[in-house]
């Protein structure tokens, strides 16, 4: 058992390891500002795994909240997701992203520093590997950036690096997560855009629910089998899960390890609609528009070191997902807006 706070608590991934935290037993406080989330999500976290957490409304930016509640209750562990995502924005606004990741993120380390609780798991993301040179990427691909977001990510790790060399007292782990999807199972929280969704997944939901038209598939002339981007698909709850081993893990270990979190397996734009097709029987009308810059053909992990030091491997289908998901976007059709506050 052990006490664990949890920044981002309330986003997608977020949400979903917290109720695998609550299930395992472990004491959750979230801290979130909500700024891509609502506090609804974390009440139904805690109505699925019949247990209470702690919900706390602030910024990890804010090093005097951070200090008042490192100084209230003993942590044994920090699981860190609270950052911002959409690539495309980040190219927009880097400063936001730098501030909001980077920042974030210093100060959060510093005040653990300060409070002496030194047991992290971080959310990296597939997106260090920049355009891999080889498939599968395996943790010993070169990082690289190919925009801000993922820039924030490298220098994040980098950071995390340093910090692990510099005190042996740090057991920092960096989860770098392929592509997840799909929903809890119970269908009562599952990923929430705000705005257009930037990933795939949402998208299909959103053109199944009749929320958008059709989808747009970003080329076609890829020189992949039928010629659409293939992408390493997880389900959400696999993901979750993935963080309990870590955090386990990061008690036991002392230092930095980067592991990918990925079934190892590749699946093409298409392949994704049509095994959503099947799941749902749900028809996902698209159309072939141009590439997207800065996109890449292919990405898939070698998950072999999750497995070997974590003893964790991805279990859920594709299918498994896609109707997990729709579970979710058929019972929210307005996520989580569509719910009045309690
Ligand atoms: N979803 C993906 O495909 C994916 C892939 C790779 C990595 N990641 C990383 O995983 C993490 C979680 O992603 P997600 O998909 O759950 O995103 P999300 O936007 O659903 O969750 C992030 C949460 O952090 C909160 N937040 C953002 N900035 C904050 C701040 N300064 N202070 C407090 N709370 C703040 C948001 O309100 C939100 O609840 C992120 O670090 C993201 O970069 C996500």
């Amino acid at each position: 058992m052990a006490r664990l706070l949890v920044t981002g608590g309330a986003g997608y991934i977020g949400s979903h390891t917290a109720v695998a935290l609550l299930e395992a037993g472990h004491e959750v406080v979230s801290l979130d500002n909500y700024s891509n989330s609502s506090p609804r999500a974390l009440e139904r976290v805690s109505r699925i795994a019949g247990r209470p957490l702690t919900a706390v409304e602030g910024d990890v930016r804010d090093a005097a909240l951070l200090k008042r509640l490192f100084a209230q209750q003993p942590f044994d562990g920090v699981i860190h997701f609270a950052a911002l995502k959409a690539v495309g924005e980040s190219v927009s606004k880097p400063l936001a992203y730098y501030d909001n990741n980077v920042a974030g993120t210093l100060a959060l380390l510093q005040a653990m520093q300060s409070a002496a609780v030194t047991c992290f798991v971080f959310s990296s993301s597939a997106t260090v590997y920049g355009a891999p040179d080889e498939l599968p990427i395996t943790e010993q691909a070169p990082i690289r950036s190919t925009n801000p977001y993922g820039a924030t990510k490298v220098m994040v790790e980098q950071m995390l690096r340093d910090l692990a060399a510099a005190d042996a007292a740090w057991s920092v782990v960096s989860l770098r997560y392929f592509n997840p999807i799909g929903a809890h199972p119970s269908g009562e929280i599952g990923e929430d855009p705000n705005d257009i969704p930037n990933n795939l997944f949402p998208f299909i939901c959103q053109v199944a629910a009749g929320r958008r038209e059709r989808l747009a598939v970003f080329g076609n002339d890829w020189p992949t089998a039928d010629g659409t981007g293939v992408r390493d698909y997880l389900h959400v709850a696999d993901l979750a899960a993935g963080h309990l081993r870590a955090f386990d893990f990061a008690r036991r270990r002392r230092g930095f390890t980067p592991v990918n979190l990925g079934t190892g397996r590749g699946v093409s734009v298409l392949q994704l609609v049509h095994a959503f097709e099947a799941a749902t029987g749900r028809s996902i009308p698209f159309s072939i528009v141009e590439r997207r810059p800065g996109d890449i053909a292919a990405c898939w992990a070698d998950p072999s070191a999750a497995a070997r030091l974590l003893g964790w491997r991805a279990e859920r289908s594709i299918e498994q997902a896609c109707a997990d998901g729709w579970r979710w976007q058929s019972r929210n059709p307005d996520g989580y807006r569509g719910e009045a506050a309690t």
